[in-house]
């Protein structure tokens, strides 16, 4: 038997839901003696939570597991275990490539680590279960988690959209909903912890059926005091209801920021990405939330790449951008997955012009990003202070309730307060100013 003092190193790669989960197998994993280090050469037991989104995803993995080889023939008692997306979507193919992973554990399984990880202290041998997709989620939780002002809160796991370009579906099983009980139990208990922040979290949040409508969901949060701000991700277009945007309107703490990733400016890639909305009805959406949001915050995801894709197509989607101006935007070349409908379209586009149009829509799209942050400068603004810079000490930073980076000159303020600030420069990717005074925190 080992002590009790064994070290857990966790790397998570990949959206906010597996930030979430590894959080979550943390809290499991504390309960059978494991306390997180940062250091992996020290580790007893090293996680690797994955993510197959795209290609460049993967690689990076299979470079980390690659990179354990050696450390674990200096420390065989040391357990590699692998999980999330990819680990779904390989299981035991994962141990045939690197047989220096003990285990693999599949996405609708995370809360089985703990009872794995002992398994396999009393007796190595090589573990696979991927057989539960979607399987149950877990009611009661206790994450270990990252932060100390900000957190994220899944009120759902799954997706049902079967867009042809991505692999979510297929490693991430149907769409299930936890209970509103639930969620708000694990809210007060974060609140509870000092976080200010909450982000409910979902593939599509809009289509949450816990037993009440997204919207009721998140006017109830509202409504738990000592939330400060609240946000969520993602919504799918097709399903923004009147009723959300109304709650929104309405709330007390709700972030005024919406991410609702329109993937192309083109109907003709939009149906054959069965996104089920038409650009039409994108812009529609969009100015209904403008009319009823005032300085609303808007962004979105992009590929450019996606098979069949021309070159008016693509005009199309940089015209789109100039219209809607977004205040940023999440640009990804099209990886083709295989096992998705789109991965045997066979009007792949080639490198080179998905790399050009990347660029291209790179460009377009930062020049409207700056656009609208010069148009902040000179305005006072709510952040939530987060902390020192990581290059800076005398440098903290927070978001607005925009979501957007703040750096300021540190005086007396802490991680977790609000204060407003005096927004002096403004760059593609952040704002920077003084404190004028303090918020509501003091
Ligand atoms: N459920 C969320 C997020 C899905 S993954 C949503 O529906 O928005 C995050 C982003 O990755 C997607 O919005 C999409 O822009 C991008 N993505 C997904 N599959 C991809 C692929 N095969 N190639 C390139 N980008 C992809
Ligand atoms: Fe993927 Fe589409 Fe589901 Fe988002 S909504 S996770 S892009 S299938
Ligand atoms: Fe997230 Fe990547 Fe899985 S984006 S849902 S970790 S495939």
């Amino acid at each position: 038997m080992r002590g009790m003092d064994k070290k857990l190193k966790i790397l998570t790669y990949g959206c906010q839901m597996n930030v979430a989960d590894s959080e979550r197998m943390a809290g499991l994993l504390k309960k059978i003696g494991y306390t997180l280090t940062e250091d992996a050469d020290a580790a007893d037991l090293i996680l690797i939570n994955t993510c197959c989104v795209r290609a460049t995803a993967e690689d990076k993995v299979f470079g980390q597991i690659g990179r354990f080889k050696a450390l674990k023939r200096e420390k065989p008692s040391l357990i590699l275990g692998v999980t999330g997306c990819m680990a779904q979507k390989e299981g035991a193919n994962l141990i045939k490539r690197a047989p220096h992973v003990d285990f693999v554990l599949g996405t609708g399984q995370n809360s089985e680590v703990a009872r794995v990880v002992q398994s396999l202290e009393r007796e190595r041998k090589h573990f696979v279960d991927v057989s539960n997709i979607s399987g149950e989620i877990p009611s009661e939780v206790f994450p270990l988690r990252v932060g100390k002002v900000s957190t994220f809160v899944p009120i759902m796991y799954g997706c049902n959209n079967f867009c042809t370009y991505c692999i979510v579906p297929y490693v991430r099983g149907r769409e299930r909903s936890r209970r509103p009980e639930e969620i708000f139990a694990e809210i007060r208990q974060a609140v509870a912890e000092g976080f200010k922040e909450i982000t409910l979290l979902g593939q599509n949040v809009n289509s949450y059926s816990g037993g009440m409508s997204f919207a009721e969901l998140l006017t109830a949060v509202d409504k738990i005091s000592c939330v400060e701000r609240l946000r969520f991700m993602t919504s799918h277009p097709k399903d923004l209801s009147d009723e959300l945007i109304a709650a929104i309107a309405g709330g007390k703490n709700i972030c005024e920021h919406i991410h609702l990733p329109v993937q192309y400016g083109s109907d003709k890639i939009l149906q054959r990405m069965n996104r089920v909305y038409t650009v039409e009805k994108y812009l529609r959406l969009v100015e209904k939330i403008r009319a009823a949001i005032p300085n609303v915050s808007l962004t979105t995801d992009l590929i450019v790449g996606f098979p069949g894709e021309t070159e008016e197509n693509f005009q199309d989607t940089l015209e789109f951008l100039r219209t809607v101006k977004f205040d940023a935007a999440f640009t990804f070349i099209y990886s083709k997955r295989s096992g998705t409908p789109a991965a045997t379209f066979d009007d792949q586009i080639d490198d080179e012009t998905k790399h050009r149009r990347l660029e291209e829509l790179m460009k377009v799209q930062n020049a409207i990003s700056l656009e609208k942050n010069l148009a902040l400068i000179n305005s006072v603004v709510e952040v939530l202070v987060e902390g020192a810079s990581k290059t800076d000490e005398k440098i903290f930073t927070g978001r607005t309730r925009s979501n957007k980076i703040v750096l300021f000159t540190h005086g007396v303020e802490q991680a977790g307060e609000l204060v407003n600030v005096k927004i002096s420069h403004a760059q593609t990717w952040l704002l920077k100013g003084a404190v004028q005074d303090y918020g509501g925190s003091r």
